[in-house]
């Protein structure tokens, strides 16, 4: 596809070059990412997978990330959120192209606080507070003129957008037990970085690309 393959003429990635904490290596390049001016560096393709066996992916939004783990936020009734109720691990995947840096993530997916829910979404521009209290995520919806009438009925019911969070929207936090960073190199001959968490800590090998 397409008239011809990209050169990734990026700098060499070492293991000396690396954190040995794998969210501090993880913060570093999403700085660098920001910094790059990568589009929407904090969206990441999130792939779940149903009780039946089924993968899905779709993208959604780093909102926090720290020790603890990635959250994002989302409804609670949606397609994602029924597969996390049966299976909370889940597969995350940030590219990067413009720097040609990919990063993966895998972990256990769980639900936050209530509080900080509470937090994040009161923080939210009132058409997204109300978007969101409005939408019935992955359900069927009759025609575009259903689902603006329900966002009319919200707006009604809240003008001023200060709808409260409802119980079905909310963040859930991947807690990591696998971190991987791979940088393209020239020739196809890539660096890649896999951190795996064991009982004293975290350990990191080098793939092949
Ligand atoms: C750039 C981008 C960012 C998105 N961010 C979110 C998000 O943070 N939360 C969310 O629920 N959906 C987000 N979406 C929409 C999801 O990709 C998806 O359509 C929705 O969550 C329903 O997924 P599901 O039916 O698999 O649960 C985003 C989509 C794009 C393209």
């Amino acid at each position: 596809m397409g008239p011809q393959r990209i050169e990734y003429e990026s700098q060499p990635l070492d293991v000396v070059d690396l954190d040995l904490d794998p969210f501090a290596q993880f913060q570093r390049w999403l700085d660098d990412a920001f910094a790059a001016e990568v589009p929407e560096p904090e969206a990441f393709v999130l792939s779940t997978v149903a009780n039946d066996g089924t993968p899905s992916s779709r993208t959604v939004l780093l909102k926090q990330f720290d020790t603890d783990g990635l959250v994002f936020y989302t409804n609670y009734r949606s397609r994602k959120a029924a597969d996390l109720a049966a299976e909370p691990r889940v597969a995350a995947l940030f590219l990067w192209l413009p720097i040609h840096r990919q990063v993966r993530v895998e972990g256990l997916a769980e639900k936050v606080d209530p509080e900080l829910s509470d937090a994040y979404f009161e923080s939210r521009h009132p058409e997204a507070r109300l978007a969101s209290a409005a939408s019935p995520q992955s359900q069927v919806v009759g025609s575009r003129a259903e689902l603006d009438e329900m966002l009319s009925r919200m707006t009604r019911e809240y003008p001023d957008g200060d709808v409260p969070r409802p119980d079905h929207w909310g963040g859930y936090r991947i807690r990591p037990s696998l971190f991987e960073f791979w940088q393209g190199r020239r020739a196809r001959f890539h660096d890649r970085f896999r951190y795996r968490k064991f009982e004293n800590g975290w350990q990191i090998d080098r793939l092949a690309p």
